[in-house]
């Protein structure tokens, strides 16, 4: 019976609210076949390539105040830094060198990047790296800023909608914050002719199994080119700090389940998930996960980009953070590839 769901989905059918639902309750019995036929359709496209992004964290600095977030802004224990254009493009250098074709700038919401900084440092990446794709994580802007930065040469854009529930989004986020600006946001990168990348987190706290079947229609329908997803993390200077952890299991379940509904996805096994799970990412991989975003941030300012508790890799170079994760891919049967990966079809 749920099997034959998991071949609807392969078939491209779409499924239904209540068949989403029933998946997702019991996931238990079809987490398997889900698995296998997830990384049979993600070979389908990709083969056995798994992309690698470079991740330069640039600012911890956030004028945001999300529950969940340690970066939040009224967390006084959060230690702040900011990376300028120099040191910004001095990481790109080192990761170009170690193979990464794709830089991923993300950061809290700070206000010292301005488009004139951020357009100078995407035209510099992208005339010193023809080769190599911009993305951008840098939270909500306005229509005019996400106009400028793919003008100056921004390929990609990141931005995790948190939850497909606008009354669940409202317990997640302060009331200056609102589920229909992230929609706004999200609708103009579309309408930019960014790939576009949207995302949520695993067990944050209140959702729901009806939550979750709602995600995947609502990825359905934005149809984006990359989605992230990993379990929240309670980190322990926010409110929600009590909260239990998303589990590693659903989290690659659902990981199978996109790769589903969206084949060609470019979907990344997440540090969240390798922080609750140590074979998390390579699960994820199994599961359907085609990217990993290892961090190109030096060292010095790692442990100050604290979204979650006891994130993983903080000590790492980004050279041994290679290393490891091509020992653990090469387990699994994949291959972490040099190459900008971009969506199929592209
Ligand atoms: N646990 C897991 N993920 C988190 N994020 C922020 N805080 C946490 C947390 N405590 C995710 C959000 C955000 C992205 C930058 O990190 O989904 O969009
Ligand atoms: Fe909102 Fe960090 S304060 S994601």
């Amino acid at each position: 019976m749920y099997k034959e769901l998991i071949d609807k989905l392969e078939r491209q059918e779409k499924l239904s609210f209540e068949e989403y639902l029933a998946l997702i309750k019991h996931r238990n019995e079809v987490r398997d076949y889900a698995s296998e036929r997830a990384f049979a359709v993600r070979q389908r496209y990709y083969g056995n390539a798994v992309y690698i992004r470079g991740l330069i964290e640039l600012s911890s600095y956030c004028k945001n105040d999300c529950y969940y977030c340690g970066l939040r802004a009224s967390n006084k224990n959060a230690q702040r830094y900011r990376l300028n254009a120099e040191q910004i493009l001095s990481c790109a250098k080192s990761g170009y060198a170690l193979g990464f074709r794709t830089f991923v700038l993300q950061g809290g919401e700070d206000a010292y990047y301005t488009d004139e900084l951020l357009c100078g440092v995407i035209q510099k990446l992208k005339e010193r790296y023809p080769d190599c794709a911009v993305t951008l994580s840098l939270g909500e802007r306005s229509t005019e800023s996400y106009r400028k930065l793919r003008e100056a040469g921004a390929d990609r854009y990141l931005l995790r909608h948190e939850t497909a529930n606008e009354a669940h989004y409202n317990r997640l986020h302060p009331q200056n914050m609102s589920y229909a600006n992230r929609l706004r946001c999200i609708g103009d990168l579309k309408a930019l002719g960014y790939q576009l990348g949207v995302g949520f987190m695993v067990g944050s706290p209140f959702q729901t199994d009806e939550d979750l079947a709602r995600e995947l229609l609502f990825l359905k329908d934005i149809n984006p080119q990359m989605v992230g997803i990993g379990p929240f993390v309670s980190h322990k200077d926010t409110p929600f700090k009590d909260y239990e952890n998303g589990s590693a299991e659903l989290t690659v379940f659902l990981l199978s389940l996109i790769r589903l509904t969206l084949p060609r996805v470019l979907l990344p096994a997440t540090t969240a998930l390798g922080t609750v799970d140590p074979l998390g990412r390579e699960k994820g991989i199994l599961a359907g996960a085609n990217v990993l975003m290892p961090n190109l941030s030096p060292t010095d300012v790692r442990k100050k980009y604290l979204l979650y508790d006891n994130k993983i890799c903080t000590g790492d170079e980004a050279a041994q953070c290679i290393e490891c994760l091509k020992g653990r891919i090469a387990k699994t049967g994949c291959e972490i590839v040099t190459d900008k990966g971009d969506y199929y079809g592209l």
